[in-house]
Protein backbone atom coordinates (compact mmCIF):
# COMPACT_ATOMS: atom_id res chain seq x y z
CA UNK A 1 0.00 0.00 0.00
CA UNK A 2 1.30 3.56 -0.50
CA UNK A 3 2.75 5.25 2.47
CA UNK A 4 0.42 8.24 2.06
CA UNK A 5 -2.64 5.92 2.01
CA UNK A 6 -1.05 3.75 5.10
CA UNK A 7 -0.24 7.13 7.04
CA UNK A 8 -3.82 8.32 6.31
CA UNK A 9 -5.55 4.34 7.59
CA UNK A 10 -3.41 4.51 10.75
CA UNK A 11 -4.68 7.74 11.40
CA UNK A 12 -8.10 6.48 11.31
CA UNK A 13 -7.64 2.73 12.61
CA UNK A 14 -5.81 2.25 15.65
CA UNK A 15 -3.29 -0.68 15.96
CA UNK A 16 -5.53 -2.86 17.67
CA UNK A 17 -7.04 -2.54 13.90
CA UNK A 18 -10.19 -1.01 15.53
CA UNK A 19 -11.87 2.55 15.46
CA UNK A 20 -14.55 4.38 16.55
CA UNK A 21 -15.57 7.10 13.97
CA UNK A 22 -17.73 10.32 15.27
CA UNK A 23 -20.94 11.26 12.40
CA UNK A 24 -22.15 14.77 12.45
CA UNK A 25 -22.59 15.11 8.57
CA UNK A 26 -26.20 14.51 9.16
CA UNK A 27 -27.45 18.04 8.14
CA UNK A 28 -26.23 17.78 4.31
CA UNK A 29 -29.74 15.83 3.61
CA UNK A 30 -31.33 16.33 6.93
CA UNK A 31 -30.81 20.10 8.01
CA UNK A 32 -30.45 21.16 11.49
CA UNK A 33 -30.87 17.17 13.10
CA UNK A 34 -31.92 17.14 16.58
CA UNK A 35 -29.01 17.98 18.67
CA UNK A 36 -26.78 19.16 15.57
CA UNK A 37 -28.39 22.49 15.50
CA UNK A 38 -24.46 23.45 17.16
CA UNK A 39 -22.32 20.73 15.93
CA UNK A 40 -18.82 22.21 17.49
CA UNK A 41 -20.92 22.43 20.87
CA UNK A 42 -22.48 18.84 20.71
CA UNK A 43 -19.19 17.04 20.37
CA UNK A 44 -17.24 19.08 22.44
CA UNK A 45 -17.56 16.41 25.28
CA UNK A 46 -17.50 13.17 23.72
CA UNK A 47 -15.17 14.04 20.79
CA UNK A 48 -11.92 12.90 22.86
CA UNK A 49 -13.10 9.41 22.67
CA UNK A 50 -13.57 9.07 19.10
CA UNK A 51 -10.68 8.19 16.34
CA UNK A 52 -11.95 10.79 13.69
CA UNK A 53 -14.46 12.93 12.93
CA UNK A 54 -16.94 12.55 9.83
CA UNK A 55 -18.52 15.77 8.67
CA UNK A 56 -18.77 17.93 5.38
CA UNK A 57 -16.50 20.77 4.82
CA UNK A 58 -19.10 23.55 5.42
CA UNK A 59 -19.31 22.04 9.26
CA UNK A 60 -15.63 21.65 9.16
CA UNK A 61 -14.92 25.35 8.56
CA UNK A 62 -17.50 27.17 10.39
CA UNK A 63 -17.70 24.16 13.69
CA UNK A 64 -14.35 22.61 14.20
CA UNK A 65 -11.21 24.27 15.07
CA UNK A 66 -8.29 23.31 12.98
CA UNK A 67 -5.87 23.08 15.75
CA UNK A 68 -5.26 19.57 17.01
CA UNK A 69 -7.92 18.67 15.94
CA UNK A 70 -9.23 14.56 15.33
CA UNK A 71 -8.58 13.14 11.74
CA UNK A 72 -11.19 14.21 9.08
CA UNK A 73 -13.10 11.75 7.02
CA UNK A 74 -14.69 14.44 4.78
CA UNK A 75 -18.41 13.90 3.48
CA UNK A 76 -18.56 14.53 -0.33
CA UNK A 77 -21.82 13.28 -1.78
CA UNK A 78 -24.87 14.89 -1.63
CA UNK A 79 -27.03 16.87 -3.58
CA UNK A 80 -30.47 16.13 -2.38
CA UNK A 81 -32.93 16.53 0.82
CA UNK A 82 -35.63 14.99 3.60
CA UNK A 83 -38.16 17.44 1.59
CA UNK A 84 -36.92 16.42 -2.27
CA UNK A 85 -37.62 13.88 -4.56
CA UNK A 86 -35.35 11.34 -3.82
CA UNK A 87 -32.44 10.99 -1.77
CA UNK A 88 -30.72 8.45 -3.73
CA UNK A 89 -29.93 11.20 -6.61
CA UNK A 90 -26.84 11.91 -4.60
CA UNK A 91 -23.86 13.53 -6.93
CA UNK A 92 -20.36 14.33 -6.06
CA UNK A 93 -20.09 17.59 -4.00
CA UNK A 94 -16.04 18.57 -3.22
CA UNK A 95 -12.74 18.48 -5.54
CA UNK A 96 -10.01 16.36 -4.80
CA UNK A 97 -8.21 19.49 -4.52
CA UNK A 98 -10.62 21.03 -1.45
CA UNK A 99 -9.92 17.53 0.10
CA UNK A 100 -6.42 17.91 -0.17
CA UNK A 101 -6.33 21.56 1.24
CA UNK A 102 -8.72 20.67 4.31
CA UNK A 103 -6.16 18.09 5.21
CA UNK A 104 -8.63 15.01 5.34
CA UNK A 105 -7.44 12.05 5.89
CA UNK A 106 -10.00 10.02 3.70
CA UNK A 107 -13.39 11.15 2.36
CA UNK A 108 -16.79 9.07 2.44
CA UNK A 109 -19.63 8.71 -0.03
CA UNK A 110 -22.85 7.15 -0.01
CA UNK A 111 -24.08 4.57 -2.66
CA UNK A 112 -27.70 3.70 -2.85
CA UNK A 113 -27.82 -0.06 -4.66
CA UNK A 114 -30.90 -0.83 -5.44
CA UNK A 115 -32.41 2.26 -6.20
CA UNK A 116 -32.97 4.25 -9.49
CA UNK A 117 -29.75 6.08 -8.60
CA UNK A 118 -27.57 3.02 -8.42
CA UNK A 119 -25.31 2.99 -11.44
CA UNK A 120 -25.30 7.45 -11.00
CA UNK A 121 -24.02 6.87 -7.04
CA UNK A 122 -21.59 3.43 -7.95
CA UNK A 123 -19.90 5.64 -10.87
CA UNK A 124 -19.71 8.55 -8.22
CA UNK A 125 -18.27 6.32 -5.75
CA UNK A 126 -15.90 4.93 -8.66
CA UNK A 127 -14.23 8.33 -9.93
CA UNK A 128 -13.79 9.23 -6.03
CA UNK A 129 -11.74 6.28 -6.14
CA UNK A 130 -9.83 7.08 -9.25
CA UNK A 131 -9.50 10.25 -7.81
CA UNK A 132 -8.42 9.37 -4.15
CA UNK A 133 -6.07 6.23 -5.12
CA UNK A 134 -3.88 9.51 -7.27
CA UNK A 135 -3.31 11.32 -3.90
CA UNK A 136 -3.15 8.63 -1.20
CA UNK A 137 -6.78 9.05 0.21
CA UNK A 138 -8.95 6.49 1.31
CA UNK A 139 -12.84 5.68 0.74
CA UNK A 140 -14.94 5.19 2.95
CA UNK A 141 -18.28 3.59 1.06
CA UNK A 142 -21.33 4.29 2.74
CA UNK A 143 -24.04 1.87 1.60
CA UNK A 144 -27.13 3.93 2.36
CA UNK A 145 -31.07 2.54 2.63
CA UNK A 146 -32.50 6.28 2.20
CA UNK A 147 -36.10 6.10 4.06
CA UNK A 148 -36.18 2.47 3.55
CA UNK A 149 -34.14 1.42 6.76
CA UNK A 150 -36.22 -1.96 6.51
CA UNK A 151 -33.73 -2.84 3.70
CA UNK A 152 -31.45 -3.46 6.61
CA UNK A 153 -30.55 -7.42 6.04
CA UNK A 154 -27.64 -9.62 5.91
CA UNK A 155 -28.24 -10.54 1.90
CA UNK A 156 -29.10 -6.93 0.82
CA UNK A 157 -26.47 -5.52 3.04
CA UNK A 158 -23.73 -7.53 1.99
CA UNK A 159 -24.42 -7.30 -1.50
CA UNK A 160 -24.07 -3.83 -1.28
CA UNK A 161 -20.59 -3.65 0.44
CA UNK A 162 -19.10 -6.67 -1.44
CA UNK A 163 -19.63 -4.12 -4.76
CA UNK A 164 -18.42 -1.32 -2.69
CA UNK A 165 -15.20 -2.78 -2.03
CA UNK A 166 -15.33 -4.29 -5.61
CA UNK A 167 -15.35 -0.45 -7.28
CA UNK A 168 -12.48 0.43 -4.75
CA UNK A 169 -13.62 1.28 -1.27
CA UNK A 170 -10.70 1.18 1.48
CA UNK A 171 -13.46 0.84 4.32
CA UNK A 172 -17.39 0.24 3.86
CA UNK A 173 -19.95 1.52 6.48
CA UNK A 174 -23.07 -0.51 6.40
CA UNK A 175 -25.85 -0.76 9.11
CA UNK A 176 -25.71 -3.91 11.84
CA UNK A 177 -28.17 -6.75 11.21
CA UNK A 178 -29.26 -10.17 12.19
CA UNK A 179 -26.39 -12.48 10.51
CA UNK A 180 -24.09 -10.24 10.89
CA UNK A 181 -21.14 -11.95 9.51
CA UNK A 182 -22.46 -13.23 6.38
CA UNK A 183 -22.18 -8.95 5.76
CA UNK A 184 -18.35 -8.84 6.82
CA UNK A 185 -17.46 -12.63 5.52
CA UNK A 186 -18.11 -11.59 2.13
CA UNK A 187 -16.51 -7.82 2.11
CA UNK A 188 -12.46 -8.06 1.68
CA UNK A 189 -12.13 -4.57 3.33
CA UNK A 190 -12.51 -3.17 6.46
CA UNK A 191 -16.34 -2.55 7.35
CA UNK A 192 -17.66 -0.36 10.02
CA UNK A 193 -20.86 0.11 11.75
CA UNK A 194 -23.86 3.14 11.25
CA UNK A 195 -26.09 3.22 14.57
CA UNK A 196 -28.98 4.58 12.41
CA UNK A 197 -32.33 6.19 14.07
CA UNK A 198 -31.67 6.38 17.65
CA UNK A 199 -32.97 3.26 19.78
CA UNK A 200 -35.47 2.80 22.27
CA UNK A 201 -32.73 1.50 25.11
CA UNK A 202 -29.32 2.05 25.62
CA UNK A 203 -28.66 -1.35 25.92
CA UNK A 204 -29.76 -2.03 22.44
CA UNK A 205 -27.03 0.09 21.15
CA UNK A 206 -24.05 -1.83 23.03
CA UNK A 207 -25.73 -5.11 22.55
CA UNK A 208 -25.99 -4.78 18.49
CA UNK A 209 -22.47 -3.19 18.85
CA UNK A 210 -21.06 -5.61 20.36
CA UNK A 211 -22.17 -8.77 18.27
CA UNK A 212 -21.17 -6.50 15.22
CA UNK A 213 -17.75 -6.47 16.51
CA UNK A 214 -17.54 -10.28 17.51
CA UNK A 215 -18.80 -11.16 13.72
CA UNK A 216 -15.78 -9.02 11.88
CA UNK A 217 -16.91 -5.47 12.28
CA UNK A 218 -13.78 -3.06 13.02
CA UNK A 219 -15.96 -0.77 14.74
CA UNK A 220 -18.56 2.36 14.33
CA UNK A 221 -19.14 5.55 12.69
CA UNK A 222 -22.10 5.87 14.91
CA UNK A 223 -23.85 9.26 15.69
CA UNK A 224 -27.24 9.80 16.70
CA UNK A 225 -27.25 6.83 19.21
CA UNK A 226 -24.22 8.54 21.21
CA UNK A 227 -24.89 12.67 20.05
CA UNK A 228 -29.12 11.83 20.89
CA UNK A 229 -28.51 10.08 24.10
CA UNK A 230 -29.91 12.12 26.96
CA UNK A 231 -26.22 11.07 28.60
CA UNK A 232 -23.50 10.81 25.80
CA UNK A 233 -20.45 11.06 27.35
CA UNK A 234 -21.98 7.48 29.48
CA UNK A 235 -22.97 6.03 25.64
CA UNK A 236 -19.50 6.38 24.09
CA UNK A 237 -17.11 5.70 27.09
CA UNK A 238 -19.48 2.49 26.70
CA UNK A 239 -18.98 1.85 23.20
CA UNK A 240 -15.31 2.73 23.56
CA UNK A 241 -14.91 0.04 26.11
CA UNK A 242 -16.28 -2.62 23.60
CA UNK A 243 -14.58 -1.31 20.88
CA UNK A 244 -11.31 -0.32 22.31
CA UNK A 245 -10.97 -2.64 25.77
CA UNK A 246 -13.18 -5.59 24.68
CA UNK A 247 -15.92 -4.97 27.29
CA UNK A 248 -19.09 -7.32 27.23
CA UNK A 249 -22.20 -5.62 27.19
CA UNK A 250 -22.67 -6.38 31.24
CA UNK A 251 -19.50 -4.46 31.70
CA UNK A 252 -20.68 -1.59 28.81
CA UNK A 253 -23.59 -1.37 30.57
CA UNK A 254 -21.93 -0.86 34.34
CA UNK A 255 -19.81 1.76 32.50
CA UNK A 256 -23.09 3.32 31.31
CA UNK A 257 -24.96 3.40 34.74
CA UNK A 258 -22.00 4.72 36.39
CA UNK A 259 -21.41 7.74 34.41
CA UNK A 260 -25.01 8.23 33.95
CA UNK A 261 -25.14 8.44 37.95
CA UNK A 262 -22.32 10.57 38.06
CA UNK A 263 -24.38 13.10 35.40
CA UNK A 264 -27.62 12.72 37.40
CA UNK A 265 -25.58 13.78 41.10
CA UNK A 266 -23.92 16.94 39.21
C1 LIG B 1 -25.72 10.03 7.39
C2 LIG B 1 -24.59 9.11 7.53
C3 LIG B 1 -24.12 8.88 8.89
O1 LIG B 1 -22.76 9.19 8.94
C4 LIG B 1 -24.35 7.47 9.31
O2 LIG B 1 -25.68 7.11 9.09
C5 LIG B 1 -23.97 7.23 10.75
O3 LIG B 1 -24.72 7.98 11.63
P1 LIG B 1 -25.87 7.34 12.54
O4 LIG B 1 -25.19 6.44 13.52
O5 LIG B 1 -26.52 8.51 13.19
O6 LIG B 1 -26.79 6.56 11.63
O7 LIG B 1 -24.04 8.58 6.60
O8 LIG B 1 -25.95 10.21 6.08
Amino acid sequence: MPWGMKNRLSQLIRPNGHCMFMPIDHGYFQGPTSKLERPGETIQPIIDYADALFCTRGVLRSCINPVNSKPIILRVSGGTSMVGKDLANEGLTTTMEEVIRLNAAAVGISVFIGSDYEHQTLLNLSKLVNEGEKYGIPVMAVTAVGRELEKRDARYLALCCRIAAELGARVVKTYWCEDFEKVTNGCPVPVVMAGGPKTNSDLEVLEFVHDGMQKGAIGVNLGRNIWQNEYPVAMIKSLYAIIHENATVEQAHEIFNGEKDKKSKE
